[in-house]
């Protein structure tokens, strides 16, 4: 194998470490469902196996289907995630099985497939490209899962790097045009296609996410209760959730505390906050004096170079990231302090962009100009429309390969079990 290759069958070996880890615990609790928002544990590890066999052995390679009377049960759209623990699926030594069996055969075809040849499936590797980051979703997905469990010591919990206080709240974005997307990104997905140029006016984004210590003012100053902050929509949600602090915390003792993977600890005052959903978000913004971001303000921020006139792939450059720039590939099971990262910054000085916690922008996961579906409807398409949300950046349980400053994840406005946080914006001069 070349040394792309080798770097692929790394990527592919690294990813199903992952998967394997979040599933080793007992069978109990892999094929129970521990909300109905969320599958079990065990359709998620034998889902990516059926995805990577569709995609590199069947598409790319037009090997013969292993177990085709499993795929119903695997499509994501013929069994939507509350049906999934009803369904006849594979056991989890059954599932870890199949999907041995897959991997084995997805290697042998990475040895022989040329990855220079005309397929778009097979070009730069896209098709190994699309199930590393397919495969890296669903482990966030599964984080999640094992963070609604409540069940204790599955998840490992590394060091992060200290915070910092110094530095300014916002810093000011000119007015100007950039490249929006990406026409050059090997792996990129088709929803970050084609680059396109936006011209945005000037305005300010927070340096930073929002903190816990901030959020909490905004409780403390009543803003669930008042409506003035929130949208008629969000309103609403705040009264039939019941909501009263983001999801996990609780209050006792006059203080908050927050249940991370089955403990129960002190709300961390200088981390970003993470789980609120879009109305929490917004309804936050508004009463701090601001907005979200749009999606175009978000990305503008966060990748583009006005010196030389390019995005970078990292808000900081092209270099792949440390642990100095960012907060990702599940280094700890926690957003890290603000300010953590100062050479993880971007050109115009935003830090904390890619990492830590996805944040919420004002704008509803819609094509850009000119896209083109690829290579299936169902991964983008049939999402676009004002029903979700656009997410940026990528959580610290987001892994490297399926993060840039171009990616875009998505999600229903209510969601919050998801590693979300935001930052603010306000439109203005200098
Ligand atoms: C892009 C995270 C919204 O998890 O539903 C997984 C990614 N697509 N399998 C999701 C995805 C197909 C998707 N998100
Ligand atoms: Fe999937």
């Amino acid at each position: 194998m070349n040394d792309f290759k080798e770097r692929i069958a790394a990527e592919l070996i690294a990813v199903r470490d992952r998967s394997l880890t979040y599933t080793a615990a007992d069978d109990d609790l892999l094929v129970r469902q521990h909300s109905p928002l969320m599958s079990p544990l065990v359709w998620d590890l034998a889902h990516v196996g059926n995805y990577e066999e569709l995609w590199v052995l069947r598409e790319a390679a037009g090997i013969d289907p292993l177990r085709p009377e499993i795929d119903d049960i695997y499509d994501a759209f013929k069994t939507p995630r509350k049906d999934r623990p009803s369904l006849p699926i594979l056991g989890p030594a059954e599932a870890r099985r199949y999907i041995e069996g897959v991997r084995g055969r997805v290697l042998d075809v990475l040895d022989t497939i040329d990855l220079e040849g005309p397929d778009p499936l097979h070009r730069d590797g896209f098709v190994f490209g699309l199930v590393i980051q397919h495969e890296h979703q669903h482990d966030e997905t599964m984080l999640a899962t094992l963070q609604l469990s409540g069940q204790l010591g599955l998840v490992g919990d590394g060091d992060l790097p200290p915070g910092r206080s110094a530095g300014p709240e916002e810093v000011f974005v000119p007015a100007g045009a950039f490249l929006m997307g990406t026409g050059t990104l090997p792996w990129a997905y088709d929803n970050e296609r084609p680059a396109h140029r936006v011209d945005l006016p000037a305005y300010w984004i927070d340096r930073l996410p929002v903190g816990n210590r901030a959020y909490a003012a905004f409780i403390e100053d009543g803003g669930y209760d008042d409506p003035r902050w929130w949208s008629a929509e969000g309103w609403q949600w705040r009264w039939r959730s019941g909501a009263f602090a983001p999801l996990f915390w609780v209050r006792d003792g006059g203080a908050w505390w927050r249940t991370r993977f089955g403990r129960t600890e002190p709300v961390p005052m200088d981390e970003p906050v993470q789980h609120v959903c879009w109305y929490e978000a917004d309804a936050y913004a508004r009463w701090a004096g601001k907005r979200l971001p749009t999606e175009a303000e978000w990305e503008k921020a966060c990748g583009w170079d006005p010196r030389i006139g390019r995005a970078r792939r990292y808000p900081w450059g092209e270099q792949a990231p440390g642990s100095d720039r960012a907060n990702l590939g599940h280094r700890a099971a926690h957003p890290a302090p603000l300010g953590a990262y100062p050479a993880g910054a971007s050109a115009y000085g935003a830090e904390q962009m890619v990492g830590d916690v996805w944040e919420w922008t004002a704008s509803w996961f819609q094509p850009y100009p000119g896209f083109r579906s690829f290579p299936y409807k169902e991964y983008s398409e049939v999402f676009f429309g004002r029903e979700y949300r656009v997410l940026r950046g990528g959580s610290w349980a987001a892994d490297p390969a399926a993060v840039r400053t171009t990616f875009r994840n998505w999600d229903y406005p209510i969601r919050r079990q998801i590693f979300t946080g935001f930052r603010c914006a306000r439109s203005g001069p200098a």
